[in-house]
């Protein structure tokens, strides 16, 4: 059975036809962020399958993984990573390029935020067809961090990002509707 808070945060999301064009149904989760229960729900059902996992980092996703992550750090006691999109970040990085659905795209993180043999728990709103979070895990990989799982606030199953992923663990709350 389903826990009972998942419908509610479901219901919190709110769906935007035709953002940012024609053909999206952009998954808003401002609005879920506005339902302080439900917001306060989804950190606690995230904590608590984290909270003993001896997780030492968690690397959020720009830009909607900086909302959600910080909060799952604190609680389980982890450091928070952003994962920025490219000339953001001030420090070294080490970047990884991958496919967007025209053209490519860039993920950067600095050096020296995480050191091998750390546990990650990579953190987003959303996944899609999968491939931001895909590149999430391989700059985490190449530094040698273990990825424990990816955990995101809702899936597009239709999108099949959850293949894309292989073995890797994805964890989510809700399906987008
Ligand atoms: C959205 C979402 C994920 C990504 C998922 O971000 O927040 O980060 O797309 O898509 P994928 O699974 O197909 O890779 P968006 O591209 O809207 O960027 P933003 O968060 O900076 O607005």
């Amino acid at each position: 059975d389903q826990d009972p808070r998942l419908a509610k945060i479901s219901s919190a999301i709110r769906v935007i036809p035709n953002f940012p064009k024609p053909g999206i149904m952009f998954q808003d989760i401002t609005t879920l962020l506005l339902d302080t229960k439900a917001f306060k729900d989804t950190i606690d059902l995230f904590v608590e399958r984290y909270r003993d996992q001896n997780i030492s980092v968690v690397a959020g996703i720009e830009a909607r993984g900086f909302i959600f992550g910080p909060s799952i750090a604190l609680a389980i006691g982890a450091k928070f990573v952003p994962m920025r999109k490219p000339n953001k970040l001030p420090g070294e990085v080490i970047s990884e390029e991958y496919s967007l659905e025209y053209g490519t795209d860039k993920m950067e993180m600095h050096v020296g935020a995480v050191q091998p043999g750390e546990r990650a728990l990579v953190i987003d709103d959303l996944i899609a067809t999968g491939g931001t979070l895909c590149a999430a895990i391989k700059l985490l990989e190449r530094v040698g961090v273990h990825v424990v799982e990816c955990a995101c606030v809702i899936e597009l199953p239709e999108l099949k990002g959850r293949e894309r992923l292989g073995d890797k663990s994805l964890f989510v709350l809700v399906n987008g509707a």
